[in-house]
């Protein structure tokens, strides 16, 4: 259970606890606007456990959620097919292609729906983000679990071989959520060549956009040689709109209308149509934001490393560390110190999940760090 909220005031001295930590800036300050937005960045308390985006959607995002109230008696049919034909453009499909969802979680259930029953496979990595394995439970599905690679990578090439006829659908997180580890463009290609094309392979990308290393390619590169493969994205992490819900998928035609088949009717409303049309407009804010959590990432890191803690290196906007024993007793300090970070993976039981949050809220979090998990704790294991 959670504790109260905090009031503003002692939410600002828990951030003011951490002012002190001299480390070097990177060169993308956020902008007094970015920082003046306690909206999007107090809430309860200091929430580092879900891998949002602190600074909120771009302003023109947010100029057109507003407007949105001229049409809230409206269906937003229009909406919703102009937002169709505008993520057809962007990735060069036809519309027909394009399945919204509310959040890519919907989309992730509607795949679980159309391509699993009782006793068909779904393979997936041991850990990555739990929603295919949770809703294909509905369905009967059997799960096979891949563990990582030593270096916390999934294992394409034992994913692939799992895939035998009695498998339906495999996923592949990529970046993967919890670990912030990519696939290269070589091992992606290699995997999508290898899987039958009677399985369904979902790409989730959700944390596409933060990702700078030259290996990584989106799966977008096959889309048109690959007819079993679904790209999902959302609109949840770098254009900070978690709370509006809108996500999508891409795929062949023939597996879009599969998929279409389990989404409820009317699933996006007309406020989030709106803004993600605005966002797509405005690509400089995606640019900007990668900057910033790229900022906080390397700041994070170098603080982890002056501790001389272990942790995962990551391409996007959360990273894993060490803690060196048991996490929940560490999660559940955190909490009482009213910073929530990432829950327990059971796989990888000695390591914490902390979201990128904003220049304050990393410091609290660093200085609550040294406290909850001191750093010759973490090493001594
Ligand atoms: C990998 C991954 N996929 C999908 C989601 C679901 O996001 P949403 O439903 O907000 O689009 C999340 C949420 O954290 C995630 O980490």
């Amino acid at each position: 259970m959670l504790r109260p909220p905090l009031t503003r005031r002692q939410f600002t001295s828990t951030l003011g606890s951490g002012l002190g930590a001299a480390l070097v800036d990177g060169p993308f300050l956020p902008s007094r606007a970015e920082a003046a937005r306690p909206a999007f960045a107090a809430g309860d308390g200091v929430r580092l456990n879900s891998n949002e985006n602190p600074y909120g959607p771009s302003p023109a995002a947010l100029q057109a959620m507003n407007r949105a109230e001229s049409t809230a008696a409206r269906y937003p049919d229009q909406d919703e097919e102009r937002l169709t034909e505008a993520i057809a453009r962007l990735h060069g499909v036809e519309p027909d292609r394009v399945v919204l969802g509310c959040g890519s979680g919907e989309v992730l259930q509607m795949a679980d729906m159309a391509f699993l029953g009782p006793g068909r496979k779904v393979v997936v990595a041991e850990p990555t983000f739990e929603a295919v394995l949770g809703y294909a439970g509905v369905t009967k599905a059997e799960p096979v679990k891949v563990p990582l690679t030593a270096e916390f990578r999934h294992d394409l090439p034992r994913m692939a071989a799992a895939c035998d006829a009695g498998a339906g659908l495999v996923y592949v997180c990529n970046p993967n959520n919890p670990t912030g580890t990519i696939v290269s463009r070589d091992e992606l290609g290699a995997f999508l060549e290898r899987v039958p094309p009677s399985v369904a392979v979902l790409v989730d990308e959700a944390y596409h956009h933060f990702v700078d290393d030259p290996r990584y390619a989106s799966a977008f590169e096959w889309m048109g040689k690959a007819p079993n493969l679904i790209v999902v994205r959302t609109f949840s992490k770098v254009y900070g709109m978690a709370g509006m819900r809108l996500g999508y998928a891409v795929a062949s035609k023939e597996n879009a209308a599969a998929l279409r088949a389990h989404a409820a009717w009317s699933n996006a409303n007309a406020a989030v149509l709106a803004a993600a049309l605005a966002s797509l407009a405005e690509p400089e804010h995606v640019t900007r934001q990668r900057a910033l959590n790229r900022d906080m990432r390397e700041w994070l890191g170098r603080a982890l490393e002056h501790d001389g803690r272990r942790y995962i290196p990551s391409h996007t906007n959360f990273l894993m560390l060490d803690v060196g024993g048991d996490v929940q007793p560490a999660i559940d300090a955190f909490r009482d110190r009213k910073i929530l970070v990432g829950r327990k993976f059971p796989s990888l039981p000695n390591w914490l999940r902390v979201s990128m949050g904003t220049r304050p809220e990393m410091e609290a979090f660093v200085d609550a760090l040294r406290v909850v998990v001191p750093a010759r704790a973490a090493r001594a294991s």
